[in-house]
């Protein structure tokens, strides 16, 4: 009996350590990406816009052009092994040019799916998801009658490229639609009935090439003006909302035939029920605590998933948590770096260009403790003492 040649699974050929793997997007998530790659062995390319990225800063080849770029785009994808994102927003036609030049994933078909939040809605419905009652809407028209069918308050979001928050309004009554409708610049829309909240929870989970999944224990995330503040593992809800929150986001990894992270953001609402808020394709803020507290991180599952290789343990043995380092701390100064760093068991991760360049920094910190709330008693706690 001949051997098959080394490295040739039921699933394709692995993509193996020396070989270069490119991510789309230069910030905080695919730097985390690129440094866990570059420890296995990886060459990492990155292309954004921008130059002296966070991922770029700690990448082997910094490519910068325009995501509308196609030229670029196709030489970046002839010198990859295989592509992966960091950032989705990017323009379908640059997905088309990288596929066909090398591997893509998550796939095109993935990233069209969630980078509308119609799509994306009417995908899950299809699949028979739970999600909060919406309806799309493209013109003022509809945007009423989506308004008085979903009932109000509702939350207006723009279609596309949303994030953090960026293009959301409450609608508290009817009268309030038409104003809304020129605050988004009458894009197309979706409205969703406004969920009176218990809590937000995420799975981040990776899907291999073979078909196999590994899903963390579902995060408890907090939010300040729309934008993650405070993450923590494992989330506090019941077995069974955390089962239903795994069967889901496994029903969207296998119809999507998924490779790669990505993560299932969820509302408990007030009465206990378990909704789909959206699909990330990528590593999610919330699993930052994974690159220091999870046997796995978000970034090495990424790294296993899309070169083909089997997925490690989601395990994460210690509760954690993950505090947000947003750009408004540097308001007044650079902050108390040594008065965080007293906390010798929090971890400080920080991403931005070098000086000088203000509202361009971030980072996170994160920490395990003996239960959640002790994570995160002391993430806050390194977090004030930065403005002491
Ligand atoms: N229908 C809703 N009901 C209640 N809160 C909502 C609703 N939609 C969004 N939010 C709040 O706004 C946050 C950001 O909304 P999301 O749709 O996830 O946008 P983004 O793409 O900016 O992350 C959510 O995590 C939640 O806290
Ligand atoms: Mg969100």
């Amino acid at each position: 009996m001949t051997r098959p040649p080394r490295g040739v699974g039921a699933a394709g050929r692995v993509v193996p350590p020396g070989s270069a793997l490119g991510v789309i997007g230069g910030g905080q998530l695919g730097r985390m990406f690129a440094l866990t790659a570059r420890r296995m062995g990886y060459r990492v390319h990155t292309f954004s816009p921008e130059e002296d990225s966070p991922t770029g800063q700690v990448a082997d080849v910094e490519v910068t052009a325009s995501y509308e770029d196609l030229d670029a785009l196709k030489t970046f994808a002839g010198g990859v092994d295989v592509v992966t994102f960091e950032y989705e927003n990017v323009p379908i036609e640059a997905v088309d040019a990288l596929e066909a030049l090398a591997p893509v994933r998550p796939s095109g078909v993935a990233l069209h799916t969630a980078q509308q939040r119609a799509r994306e809605k009417t995908f899950l419905a299809d699949r028979g998801v739970p999600i909060a009652p919406f309806a799309g809407a493209a013109t003022l028209d509809e945007l009423w009658e989506g308004v008085a069918r979903v009932g109000t308050p509702a939350v207006i979001k723009t279609a596309a490229f949303g994030y953090d928050g960026k293009g959301q309004h409450i609608a508290a009554t009817p009268a309030d639609v038409e104003q809304i409708w020129t605050a988004i610049g009458h894009q197309e829309a979706v409205v969703e009935k406004y969920v009176s909240l218990q809590a937000e929870v995420s799975v981040v989970a990776a899907r291999g090439l073979d078909g196999g999944i590994a899903a963390y224990a579902p995060f408890e995330n907090r939010h300040r003006h729309n934008i993650l503040d405070v993450a923590t593992a494992p989330a506090a809800v019941t077995p069974a909302v955390a089962a239903q929150a795994a069967e889901i986001t496994r029903t969207v990894l296998d119809e999507l035939q998924y490779v790669g992270v990505l993560c299932v953001e969820f509302f408990v609402s007030t009465e206990g029920e378990l909704l789909v808020n959206e699909l990330v394709p990528r590593p999610h803020n919330s699993g930052h605590l994974t690159f220091d507290a999870a046997v796995t991180s978000q970034f090495e599952q990424q790294v296993r998933a899309v070169c083909g290789l089997p997925l490690g343990s989601p395990e994460i043995p210690r509760p954690a948590a993950m505090a947000n380092l947003l750009g408004e701390l540097w308001e007044d100064g650079e902050p108390n770096w040594a008065a965080a760093c007293r906390f010798a068991d929090v971890k400080l991760h920080l991403y931005g260009k070098t000086e000088p360049a203000p509202g361009r920094k971030m980072g996170h910190l994160t920490a395990v403790g003996r239960t959640a709330q002790d994570a995160l008693e002391r993430v806050i706690a390194a977090r004030d003492a930065l403005l002491i």
